[in-house]
């Protein structure tokens, strides 16, 4: 059988207290990141986001909290997630690599794309980065974890790759790390100095 993103997946692994691997408190740090990093990149506050693998679409209540108008797009290869929160918090049915194949109109301010990477398969891999990268205007949050890192949580389905191979894949679709978890589109954000960037 199919591993299902459903309801008691959600329930279990974010917000049973005896099982979740999360919290509200974490996720408002990595919000507060990517914010951050974008607005930065951009000099000026993000009005737009793309959140690919949204699952219930958390980030869209974080972000609306401190930027209240700011426009979210989820994509979410859930059924359950996308007939529950479609309508409410927009999101759309879509997986990461057919992301092209919503022909979804960028450029984003921020995408956020957190803790999927490791379910997607090589095949798909390459594709959805570089859709990220062509579909981005300030910061991209990638939050993936690579097989150097000691993960607990929902490992079924799990795609054990190096930083190695997440930092090659990366640079191959045109994403430069500029710190944490977060990316950019050089060729796209103005004088970007040495230091501002990893190598
Ligand atoms: C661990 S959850 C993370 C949810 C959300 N990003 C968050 O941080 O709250 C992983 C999510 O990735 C979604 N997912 C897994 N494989 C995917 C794919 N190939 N394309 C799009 N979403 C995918 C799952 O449906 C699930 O919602």
């Amino acid at each position: 059988m199919s591993k299902s993103y459903d309801s008691d997946y959600f329930q279990r692994w974010y917000r049973d207290p005896r099982t979740r691997v999360t919290s509200d408190r974490a996720l408002e740090r990595k919000v507060h990141l990517a914010l951050s990093a974008a607005e930065y990149m951009l000099g000026r506050r993000a009005r737009t986001v793309l959140d690919i693998g949204c699952g219930e679409a958390r980030w869209f209540v974080a972000l609306r909290r401190l930027r209240p108008g700011i426009l979210y797009t989820g994509v979410e290869s859930s059924e359950y997630a996308v007939e529950t929160f479609g309508e409410s918090r927009n999101v759309r049915r879509g997986s990461f690599g057919t992301l092209r194949s919503l022909k979804l109109k960028g450029p984003f301010d921020l995408i956020v794309c957190a803790d999927v990477l490791q379910y997607v398969s090589k095949e798909h891999l390459g594709p959805g980065l570089r859709e990220i990268r062509r579909l981005l205007g300030g910061a991209a949050y990638i939050e993936a974890y690579a097989r150097e890192d000691d993960m607990v949580g929902d490992m079924e389905g799990w795609n054990y790759r190096s930083a190695a191979t997440y930092r090659r894949e990366f640079k191959a679709a045109g994403l430069t790390h500029c710190g944490l978890y977060c990316f950019i589109d050089a060729r796209k954000i103005s004088a970007v100095n040495a230091l501002e960037v990893c190598s």
